[in-house]
């Protein structure tokens, strides 16, 4: 915690449906999560969905007080890029939010930090508001190089954009060993990296820190939420399994308004 520096930061609790869902039964999903948050205020809540359920999203969403956007954008404008999809044509569907650099995408499609930050950059140029992921794997917490990790995923966007990039901007901390494991990192080994990743802002700019959005990703359920919610650097979810499910989803942006 930044001590002289806090701010009251808003909370967002950001869903990730990863490769998961079916017309039918988004639809579902989409009509109960839109229906459930109207009650609350103190929390900003959004569903990160497949490319081509992006209309869906857009025709069930609007005008309520879910926002939604995706999981992955190409880091250029636009240009013969058989298969990718640009920021804009994010916007053109409504999107607030584009989740970068997820770990199973640094893991599976050898995405490096330098692109990611390139991702982070294209999605801010149309005004979206990218989600950085970052975050160690098992092996690195256990030879001790946490932070050194992250401070090289983060370092890579401020090196690329500028402390500045930053501003109003939300960084996910998913460690890669909790994320669909069923083990959440505790409270206190959470806050921990959180607390690492403001500090380090800070050394840039301390103001851009304390406005600085950081969720927490990994396993988080509506039974674990509140605690980690609780932490004075936690603002937050990126949440994945219990995203699929509207009760589930309800009762973590319900912790997230009362933390
Ligand atoms: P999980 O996924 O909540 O299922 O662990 C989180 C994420 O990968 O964003």
């Amino acid at each position: 915690m930044l001590s002289g520096l806090i701010t009251m930061r808003r909370k967002l609790v950001a869903g990730n449906w990863k490769m998961h869902g079916a017309l039918t039964q988004n639809a579902e999903l989409l009509d109960a999560v839109r229906s459930g948050m109207v009650t609350m205020p103190g929390v900003d809540c959004a569903v990160c969905v497949p490319f081509p359920y992006l209309a869906q999203a857009q025709q069930k969403l609007s005008g309520g007080a879910v926002k939604w956007g995706a999981q992955d954008v190409h880091q250029l404008d636009k240009g013969a890029y058989t298969g990718e999809v640009s920021a804009a044509m994010l916007r053109d569907f409504g999107c607030s939010y584009v989740i970068v650099g997820h770990s199973e995408r640094r893991a599976y499609y050898g995405e490096s930090s330098h692109l990611v930050a390139e991702k982070f950059l294209a999605a801010q140029r149309v005004g979206l508001t990218p989600i950085l992921c970052v975050g160690e794997s098992l092996e690195q917490r256990e030879s001790g190089i946490t932070e050194e990790v992250v401070a090289g995923q983060l370092d890579a966007l401020i090196q690329l954009g500028g402390v500045q990039a930053l501003r109003n901007a939300v960084v996910a901390y998913e460690p890669v060993w909790a994320i669909g494991t069923g083990k959440t990192a505790t409270s206190a080994q959470a806050q921990a990296v959180h607390a690492f990743i403001r500090q380090r802002v800070a050394s840039h700019d301390g103001k851009i820190a304390s406005g600085l959005c950081i969720l927490y990703g990994g396993s988080v359920k509506a039974n674990n939420a509140a605690e980690l919610f609780a932490m004075p650097d936690i603002d937050g979810g990126l949440i994945g399994g219990a995203s699929l499910v509207a009760d589930e989803f309800l009762a973590i942006c319900r912790a997230g308004a009362r933390t």
